[in-house]
């Protein structure tokens, strides 16, 4: 592992950037802010490296991040319905970041705040979070760790939770993959299998659940069969029309051994995802709208797209969905591996 510094923080506190390498040269970089993913370096077909996620080469760009680049989302990401919910019959009220809803649990999320660094090995970092009880606007003091590992074939990201009240817990990472490299253009020509044969519908472009799930068969929402990314984007679906492009939650199959496989069609980098949650937000990156990038580059929309494993977005307002509650006192373990190959 190679500590190095990144920069100092508005609030004026040294930042650093940790950098761990494996037999086959991968490369993962990772920062305190925000527990980000800055780089993954992965072979391609010619054994040369690409950076296969965006980001930005300076700290005080991620002290913005409009687009979440690479971040720990928490407490809870996606959307909530005017951020607001209950638990145990007492309202609790989030701020409204996304029109009249919460999006990444608002203006003060987790992407924004400094992690502490419990553990270093030779493979793996360990952040922590404490959260405290009304933080963002939710009960309960919510310590949260995220590791991230590099294995042999790639990275594993293991969140684990514990509250003191019953609250919500939902965190995701939010990082852009672009398996050509990450200033290669368009993700819209790699190939996808999303192994998810139902979705999670929007009521419109505020991208709330109507709350039903419904089967991707014969929709453009379809990709239980490859198919390129960009294949289906601009067909005139309500769904894509709303979302200007793919942002939806998939409901995973059960017992697969990897829920997507994706081949960059440039480095022919395959990237298989597994994760023990029920649920991934496939977004095709429809908002990067020209943002400027490592090494320069202004990335446009659709330069990247992101695999939010998750549980299903305004889940703690929906009977239909599986419940994101963490229970005082229990202890909850989530994780996503993304693993890395040459076809
Ligand atoms: C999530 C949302 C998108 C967008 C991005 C951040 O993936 O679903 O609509 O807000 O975050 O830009």
């Amino acid at each position: 592992m190679l500590k190095t510094t990144f920069g100092q923080s508005k609030t004026g506190e040294t930042i650093s950037l940790y950098s761990f390498e494996n037999a086959k040269q991968m490369k993962m970089v990772l920062t305190d802010f925000g527990a980000i993913l800055t780089q993954l370096w992965v072979p391609d077909k010619e054994g040369n490296l690409k950076d296969v996620v965006l980001g930005f080469d300076t700290l005080a760009e991620y002290e913005v991040n409009p687009t979440y680049f690479g971040a720990i989302i928490g407490r809870s990401c996606n959307r909530i319905e005017n951020g607001t919910f209950k638990i145990n019959d007492i309202s609790y009220q989030l701020k409204k970041n996304e029109g009249e809803n919460s999006l990444h649990s608002g203006p003060e999320g987790y992407h924004l705040r400094i992690w502490k660094v419990i553990e270093t090995t030779d493979n793996s970092i360990t952040f922590k979070l404490d959260s405290p009880n009304g933080d963002q606007g939710y009960p309960g003091q919510l310590t949260l760790e995220v590791t991230y590992q590099l294995t042999e074939t790639g990275i594993k990201i293991t969140y684990t939770g514990h509250t003191d009240q019953t609250t919500i817990f939902n965190p995701t990472n939010h990082t852009y993959f672009n398996l050509n490299g990450h200033s290669s253009g368009t993700v819209l020509e790699h190939k996808l299998e999303l192994k998810a044969q139902k979705f999670t519908p929007v009521i419109d472009s505020s991208s709330i659940p109507t709350g039903e799930i419904i089967a991707v068969k014969d929709t453009p929402m379809d990709f239980t069969t490859a198919k390129k990314v960009g294949v289906d984007i601009d067909s005139d679906y309500d769904q894509l029309n709303f979302t200007a492009g793919y942002d939806h939650n998939y409901i995973l199959d059960k017992n697969i051994d990897y829920f997507v496989k994706m081949v960059g069609d440039k480095t022919n980098i395959v990237m298989k995802a597994a994760t023990n949650l029920a649920g991934v937000q496939f977004y095709t990156g429809n908002f990067i709208d020209k943002l400027l990038g490592k090494e320069n580059k202004l990335y446009q929309n659709h330069e990247g797209l992101c695999l939010e494993t998750q549980f299903y977005p305004n889940s703690i307002n929906e009977t239909n969905f599986v419940s994101p509650i963490l229970e005082k006192d229990e202890i909850r373990i989530y994780w996503t591996t993304y693993d890395f190959s040459i076809e």
